[in-house]
């Protein structure tokens, strides 16, 4: 399959463009589209084929259920059974935004949409091409994140043409993203609400709207073997992993930094090429090595922008090891350290010399999140 490629100004997009895109999802095509999160590999969210083609050009299980993207609140009520009063103010405060809310879904979505469960996760992105696109597909338009399953998620459309090209019929090309990690994922099917993916809206802010919110226990090993069944399916997966072994660095900053430099050494002795994850203020000390400097740890925006393209650029260096330091900044750390986690599937060390350790507990609020990456 031939995939077409198509830059579009990301506040005006050209309304041909979009009506074509359009066009191809309503005949059970693919388009990939950008979002503020990441970008969506979408397809019609009501058509059964079009989920089917989603998994198969992802190379995704069919049992990872798909988020279904609308861009009008008139719309929820036809795919979901029930909205509690706390969802609705949730989506008043960040629809459109990086939430997804999960419920209890109507017959009109297929089981492959929601991967055989008898919920639905749902979110208003907002993107004004995303909007568009949305409106022009009918309403209705399921999207995971546009990589192949398994490597980091795409933040800017290079990233999608890396892993898709040929398997789709249409890349949207808007630019880099704003936000670079996947929206935060609430679940509104039991009494209390329970976050299932932490996102750029952390569990400050949904406490602010929501009262009590409780954390899925899955994000933190749940139990001491750390193997529980996450709630959604998709976080059980190892995800977003480059190619190279990556191991993470926690500690204090000199100590961090002293511990990465004897890694770095060790393992450029053993023949390995070695690259370096690390924030800006620390970055400089690494100069001996490939280091990518992905944003100061104060404005913690950069470091969620800038995290999955970094892994990729890696990737695409060829380096064998990758030394990563351990960002657990005040906003977004829990969100990026959750994605950093997983891809490197769980690999911390202490550089307070305490050696590799297992899962520790995940307090959402506190200074050092943790969650796990269990094999499926
Ligand atoms: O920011 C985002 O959410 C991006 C953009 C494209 O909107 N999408 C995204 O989709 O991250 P994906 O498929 O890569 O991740 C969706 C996650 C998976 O972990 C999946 O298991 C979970 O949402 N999920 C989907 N439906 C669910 C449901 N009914 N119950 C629980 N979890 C669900
Ligand atoms: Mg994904």
């Amino acid at each position: 399959m031939k995939t077409e490629y198509v830059r579009l100004d990301p506040q005006h997009p050209d309304p041909e463009v979009i009506r074509r895109a359009g066009d191809i999802l309503k005949n059970g095509g693919l388009v990939a589209f950008p979002t503020e999160t990441v970008y969506g590999l979408g397809g019609d969210a009501l058509n059964v084929e079009a989920s089917g083609r989603i998994y198969a050009a992802k190379g995704r299980p069919s049992n990872n259920p798909l988020i279904v993207h609308i861009a009008d609140m008139e719309h929820l009520p036809t795919i979901v059974t029930e909205i509690p009063e706390k969802a609705f103010a949730l989506a008043n405060v960040w629809w459109p935004g990086p939430l997804t809310m999960v419920f209890n879904k109507r017959d009109i979505v297929p089981d492959t949409t929601s991967g055989g469960l008898s919920t639905v996760a749902v979110r208003m992105p907002n993107h004004p091409v995303a909007l568009e696109l949305i409106r022009a597909a009918g309403g209705y338009i399921a999207a995971p994140s546009a990589n192949t399953s398994g490597r980091p998620s795409p933040t800017l459309a290079e990233h999608v043409r890396e892993d898709l090209d040929g398997k789709i019929d249409m890349i949207l090309d808007a630019g880099e993203v704003r936000i670079g990690l996947e929206s935060t994922i609430v679940d509104f099917t039991d009494e209390v609400p329970m976050l299932l993916r932490p996102g750029y809206i952390n569990m400050e802010k949904l406490e602010e709207v929501l009262g009590e919110v409780l954390v899925d226990p899955a994000l933190s090993g749940g139990n001491a073997d750390g193997n529980m069944r996450p709630k959604a399916p998709g976080m059980m997966y190892r995800h977003y992993a480059p190619k190279a072994e990556l191991t993470i660095v926690e500690g204090d900053e000199a100590a961090v930094v002293e511990k990465i430099l004897e890694l770095a050494a060790n393992a450029r002795k053993a023949g390995k090429t070695v690259g370096i994850l690390a924030a800006d203020e620390t970055a400089g000390a690494y100069s001996d090595y490939r280091v990518r400097d992905i944003g100061s740890r104060r404005t913690d925006k950069e470091i969620a922008r800038g995290l999955f393209k970094a892994l990729r650029e890696f990737d695409r260096d060829g380096v064998d090891v990758i030394l990563s330091e351990s960002f657990e900044t005040p906003r977004m750390g829990g969100a990026i350290m959750n994605r950093l986690l997983k891809a490197a599937g769980n690999r911390v060390i202490s550089a307070r010399g305490d050696g590799p350790f297992g899962p520790k507990n995940f307090d959402p609020k506190g200074p050092s999140p943790r969650a796990v990456y269990n094999e499926p």
